[in-house]
């Protein structure tokens, strides 16, 4: 038995996920700890919201509501969304948090001390009306490129030209809509990533073991000229962690709080901190390397815009800290999911969102279409199609009917009991052999992260006791030979059984049922495949479950095709 440590990317608090965000870190995740919880390993699997930022108050603004306030009613919409879905987060925080905020701040303190954060002054946007800094995103105006008015400060939306606030024509503030705008001097700490070059690039190289995607794009990252300069850490901005450490204001940094992308990040650890708090269970243990955190395997989920922060900003905080903190040991990454024929657009409204999805089919419809169709080595796509020809095959042709024909057969036959009678013989030991033979597979892909190959794996082991049934006919056996049908149903139970427990990764609501209808709570792992097919006794109770998967139709697609092609403003 291990320990092992699993964080998944921290979604921003604004605005409800889609699937293309939930197949990239929160659900692999889950599919990953899940798997470990099930061969007996130790496991803290943390998420939380991304809190900070222009975005979140951009976005509560919108929503005419205090930041705060926003925050802590979307932080229950997205926990709830979770819940749905059944990812089984042991803690899903907030990077709001106090813990974060001590966490945050207690870094920065020790990265000075450690020589690496300076100080800058820059010249900035300051609106006289609203009294403050504007960021890039709260100046609008007309793009010198194309003529368009409403071009943000960072980016004209409607040409895609890269812009500085200072090129815009006739530049207001989106706060008040205030055109008393002035260049003034402003003070912000940079973080000297510069200097940690070298043991970066040390660390990075060590990981030989790592996805090409997530070392491809550190090294991009480490090797281009722009790649590891030194980053501005501060923000004149009012919702985040305040840029100070022990109280007290850091020299001319009154006002400021840290960039979002410096404290997400250490939610990872303040997270363990706030799951501490609510159970009073140890975070040290799995967090400090001077307090056993050194057994810890720590794997990261993210998507591969993420993967830079991951590789680099983030190690550069830890390591910069020379304090034993536990450092990454895994990345997995992915690449993007693409929504019929296009993007999933969060601000369009196209694509399918978590929300949405759950309010069409329950999760595991979902959690076995995007993780069996996961973007790993390159961009995946849904298409409507493929998600109710995997559904229906899959799921209702395949595992479902496989488990209503068993049972059903049985009640018929023989009552809701595992019959008795018969022995196995070449048929049966062939089934066995290969279920073995795919199982161990199986177990290898789920450990190495490898989200399609075990999805492929698993499947083949469902359609292997389907093949079977089909070749060994009990409900024509029956009729010359009730024993030997006894027997076949006997190993199809019992199959049903170990389904659910392998399964259950993958498709936690179905494999409870499954386990339900077996009357049974032996979620033991079939490590002796023999014997887990022999857990279920000649006349242990079972009840018909209710149908595991219903199908799709024809109609439900072409409906669900067009109300999500894109309206959602
Ligand atoms: O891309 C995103 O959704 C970010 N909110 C991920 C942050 S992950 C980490 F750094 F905390
Ligand atoms: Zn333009």
């Amino acid at each position: 038995m291990a320990r092992h440590l699993i964080t998944s990317a921290i979604p921003y608090i604004n605005g409800i996920k889609h699937l293309g965000n939930l197949v990239g870190s929160q659900l692999p995740a889950d599919l990953y700890a899940r798997y470990l919880r099930a061969r007996g390993h130790e496991v803290l699997f943390l998420c939380a919201t991304d809190e900070h930022g222009t975005p979140a108050e951009l976005a509560a603004a919108k929503a005419g509501q205090p930041v705060d306030a926003y925050c802590a009613e979307m932080h229950a919409v997205q926990a709830e969304i979770a819940r749905g879905f059944a990812l089984s987060f042991d803690h899903f925080g907030r990077s709001s948090s106090a813990e974060n905020r001590v966490l945050t701040q207690a870094f920065a303190k020790r990265l000075a001390e450690e020589g690496l954060i300076r100080e800058v002054v820059e010249q900035q946007m300051y609106s006289v009306a609203d009294g403050r800094f504007l960021p890039d995103r709260y100046i609008e105006g007309t793009c010198p490129n194309c003529g368009f008015e409403s071009a943000r400060g960072d980016q004209c939306d409607n040409c895609t030209k890269q812009l500085d606030p200072v090129d815009l024509i006739n530049p207001r503030s989106t706060v008040s809509g205030s055109t008393d705008l002035e260049l003034r001097e402003t003070k912000h700490l940079y973080l000297r990533q510069s200097e940690m070059k070298g043991k970066l690039s040390e660390w990075i190289e060590s990981k030989s073991d790592w996805p090409v995607l997530t070392t491809s794009i550190a090294k991009k990252w480490l090797n281009d000229g722009d790649g590891l300069q030194d980053r501005g850490i501060t923000r004149d901005l009012k919702w985040g962690v305040p840029a100070q450490f022990d109280g007290a204001p850091w020299a001319g940094m009154d006002g400021k709080v840290f960039y979002v992308w410096f404290d997400a990040p250490i939610e990872y650890i303040a997270c363990a901190q706030e799951w501490a708090a609510a159970t009073g269970n140890d975070w040290e243990r799995w967090w400090r390397t001077d307090k056993g955190a050194d057994d810890v395997t720590y794997t990261q989920f993210m998507g591969k815009d993420n993967v830079p922060f991951h590789t680099l900003s983030f190690p550069a905080t830890i390591l910069g800290s020379n304090e034993p903190w536990k450092l990454v040991d895994y990345i997995k990454s992915f690449n993007y999911l693409n929504y019929d024929g296009g993007q999933f657009s969060t601000s369009r409204g196209r694509g399918v969102f978590m929300d949405q999805a759950l309010s069409l089919l329950p999760a595991d419809y979902w959690r076995w279409w995007l993780l069996s169709h996961a973007p790993e080595s390159s961009d995946s796509e849904f298409t409507w199609e493929n998600f109710q020809q995997s559904a229906n095959k899959d799921l209702a042709d395949v595992l479902g009917n496989l488990v209503s024909r068993v049972t059903k057969f049985c009640r018929s036959k023989f009552g809701e009991v595992v019959p008795e009678g018969g022995t196995w013989g070449a048929a049966e030991d062939a089934l066995i052999a290969d279920i073995e033979t795919r199982l161990r597979a199986y177990e290898g892909y789920m450990q190495a992260m490898d989200v399609r190959k075990a999805a492929i794996e698993l499947r083949s082991i469902w359609v292997a006791g389907n093949e079977y049934l089909q070749a060994s006919a009990p409900w024509t056996v029956v009729k010359t030979d009730p024993a030997q049908a006894a027997a076949q149903i006997r190993l199809a139970l019992n199959l049903i059984r170990v389904y659910a427990v392998i399964s259950q990764p993958f498709i936690p609501a179905a494999a409870e049922s499954m386990m339900a209808g077996m009357k049974t709570d032996d979620w033991s792992w079939p490590t002796d495949l023999r014997a887990a097919l022999n857990a279920l006794p000649v006349g242990h109770a079972f009840e018909v479950p209710e149908v595991l998967f219903r199908k799709i139709t024809d109609d439900e697609r072409v409906e669900w095709q067009e109300r999500f092609a894109g309206v959602r403003g």
